[in-house]
């Protein structure tokens, strides 16, 4: 079983010891609710590390006032389970108190690359994150810290602030382990319907599609155009964005890699997908 950790001391205190025994540790941030994607980070990790921690902290700061903290999938015992048959070293599941204690009043903002796209629809968000992933690599002091590319902006935002800060900690990002049907696995499709998993399915192929016309010679805003109304037409209740970005700075497609990203809504869940283009 993993040692399971609560306190900033106790963390500092397992990572000291392994790392005296010269170990090097991987850091795999999350929020619980553990699927398979969640496992390709804590297996990745064993690649790149003697010793994996798994964080589990559902962290209100990340969240908006109308979104689903409270609804937010909480399931311990089977996380625990799960990081057990996966090796994991120790578990870091610090409360609110620990994590924001009286008085906290400092937040990690990025300009630029946090302002589209998710920034635009969640505000407020990527300065939740930002907050506490540099609070959780300042805690612990990996060698390696990794997330996966599902949420790609979330990446290249840590990325960047990881290079900005200065924090001595390597970031990977790990490709998005999608279901049988090509569904990108979050914790969020536990809120969607037999129904609403089909329409599901159509995020991955309209990201693809978009991704070929503009390959083709479309225009980004005519294939974002089409993109929508594809997953209007197709069933979902509204598209926050689907758009086509350098995969780097998330600015308007320039000389550099492109990468299609989406954020949709159907239901309860508000789905997210990317891919290279
Ligand atoms: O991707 C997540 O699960 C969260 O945004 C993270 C990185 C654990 C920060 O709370």
């Amino acid at each position: 079983m993993p040692d399971i950790l609560r306190t900033v001391s106790e963390l500092r205190a397992f990572t000291a010891a392994r790392r005296g025994q010269g170990r090097r540790i991987a850091l795999v941030p999350t929020m619980g609710a553990l699927h398979d994607g969640h496992m390709e980070l804590v297996r990745r990790g064993h690649e790149m590390a003697d010793d994996v921690i798994a964080t589990i902290f559902v962290n209100p700061a990340q969240f908006g006032p109308h979104e689903d903290f409270s609804a937010y999938p909480r399931t311990w015992d089977a996380d625990i389970e799960r990081l057990a048959a996966h090796n994991a070293a120790a578990v870091y599941y610090p409360d609110v108190a620990t994590m924001y204690p009286p008085g906290f009043s400092t937040a990690v903002t990025l300009a630029g690359i946090a302002e589209p796209l998710e920034g635009e629809h969640r505000p407020g968000h990527f300065t939740g994150v930002a907050t506490v992933v540099a609070k959780l690599l300042l805690q612990s002091l990996p060698d390696v810290a990794l997330f996966g590319e599902k949420d790609w902006q979330q990446l290249q935002v840590i990325t960047r602030m990881a290079t900005d800060l200065d924090l001595p900690v390597q970031i990977v990002g790990v490709p998005t382990v999608r279901d049988q049907n090509g569904l990108a696995l979050s914790s969020r499709n536990a809120y969607l319907s037999p129904a609403q998993y089909k329409i599901a399915l159509s995020l991955n192929t309209t990201l693809r599609l978009m991704g070929e016309k503009f390959r083709y010679g479309l225009s980004a805003p005519t294939a974002e155009n089409w993109g929508r109304d594809q997953l209007l037409t197709l069933g979902f209740d509204s598209v926050d964005y689907i758009a086509l970005r350098d995969a780097v700075t998330l600015s308007r497609p320039g000389r550099g890699p492109v990468r299609a990203l989406v954020a949709a809504r159907l239901g309860a869940a508000r789905l997210i997908d990317n891919m290279a283009v």
